[in-house]
């Protein structure tokens, strides 16, 4: 049998992980013949309620659940492991913004940074837990592991705009491509409709309705969220742990060709942006499994300062959490 990969989910008895621990114990991200061994970190109340997950995993009788390890610790969670989901933070509550979580949920990732260095050679994070991009500049700066293995979640904001682009042009959602969110996993994010494309087509020329585009569709992006809280009382969980699970997928397989998927990655200065913020950029992975970020893409005056408002809110998350950075 294939050795299990060692798969890390941090904040394990919450909301999206209750989504995410069964849909990847079950082979729907790491392959229907790739055997899975979960390592669940939690904090010391929230085990009792860690234990009833790894019940009810264990109920599922899953063929591909290799082994499951509950803790406490971030060095016994993150030992060995080739990936880590990095979802345990706190949530925002009502009137909120994410970035108000920083100074409780920042301090969170310096350890768990350092403790990714337990991880195996090929270790690689995705941070989920808000504010997920400046959660993970944390983790990054604390931890030996090479940058490019750190990523941030963009990919439920692609999969909002994607779905609103295609309800809109009434094509299915398969059809809406090239969709890049920009920047900052916040209210001010820049999801790119002058670059994203409808049946192949610039999305602008199959939706006549500028004002519709520039105002409808990027304030329910952006403010998506905040309106699911208002809604339901509680943060996004199933398309949060839907997302995180294209996310991965996303970085471990090819992208079709002439697409491209969001993710926020260091930033090595590509579209003049700060050398290591972690930005939502489009990004490719090419057939050797490394990515890279689409480069070259145009945007209007209009869009660029959407696109500079943004790159100015995360340097000013990066300055709130400064001495969290080594
Ligand atoms: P939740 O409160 O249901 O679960 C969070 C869990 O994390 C809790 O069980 C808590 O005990 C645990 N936790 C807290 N500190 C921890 C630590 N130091 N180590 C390990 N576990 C710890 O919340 P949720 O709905 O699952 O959301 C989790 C995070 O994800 C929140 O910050 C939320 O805002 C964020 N989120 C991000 C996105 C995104 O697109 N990036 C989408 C939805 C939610
Ligand atoms: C989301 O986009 O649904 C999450 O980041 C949760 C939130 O606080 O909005």
């Amino acid at each position: 049998m294939t050795n299990p990969i060692r798969v890390a989910v941090t904040g394990a008895a919450g909301q999206i992980a209750y989504s995410i621990l069964f849909r990847v114990a079950s082979g729907q991200v790491f392959g229907k013949d790739r055997p899975v061994h979960l390592k669940m970190l939690e904090i010391p109340p929230a085990m009792k309620a860690l234990q009833g997950v790894a019940m009810e995993l264990a109920d599922c009788a899953f063929p591909l659940l290799a082994g499951m390890d509950l803790t406490d610790k971030a060095d016994e969670a993150f030992d060995g492991i080739n990936w880590a989901f990095m979802v345990g933070a706190k949530p925002r509550g009502p009137g909120m913004e994410r970035g108000d979580l920083i100074k409780e949920n920042g301090p969170i990732f310096v350890g768990q940074g350092r403790a990714l260095n337990r991880g195996a050679n090929d270790v690689r994070a995705m941070v989920v837990g808000n504010p997920c991009n400046t959660n993970c500049l944390i983790a990054m700066k604390n931890s030996d592991v090479p940058k490019d293995r750190f990523s941030a979640m963009m990919r439920l904001d692609q999969n909002r705009a994607q779905s609103l682009l295609a309800e809109k042009s009434g094509q299915p959602v398969t059809a809406v491509t090239n969709m890049a969110i920009w920047g900052n996993h916040s209210n001010n994010q820049y999801p790119d409709f002058e670059n994203a494309k409808i049946g192949g087509k610039p999305a602008a020329q199959v939706i006549k309705d500028e004002t519709w585009l520039k105002e409808t569709f990027l304030k329910t992006v952006q403010n998506r969220g905040a309106d699911i809280i208002k809604a339901r009382g509680a943060s996004s969980a199933a398309s949060a742990a839907n997302a995180a699970l294209d996310h991965v997928r996303d970085l471990i397989q090819p992208t079709p060709a002439g697409d491209w998927r969001s993710v926020a990655v260091c930033s090595n200065g590509q579209y003049g942006v700060d050398k290591d913020l972690i930005f939502g950029y489009p990004v490719r992975v090419k057939a050797d499994g490394a990515y890279e970020v689409v480069e070259g893409l145009a945007m209007t005056p209009w869009a660029k300062a959407k696109f500079d408002a943004v790159h100015d809110e995360l340097r000013k998350e990066r300055d709130v959490v400064k001495d969290l950075l080594k």
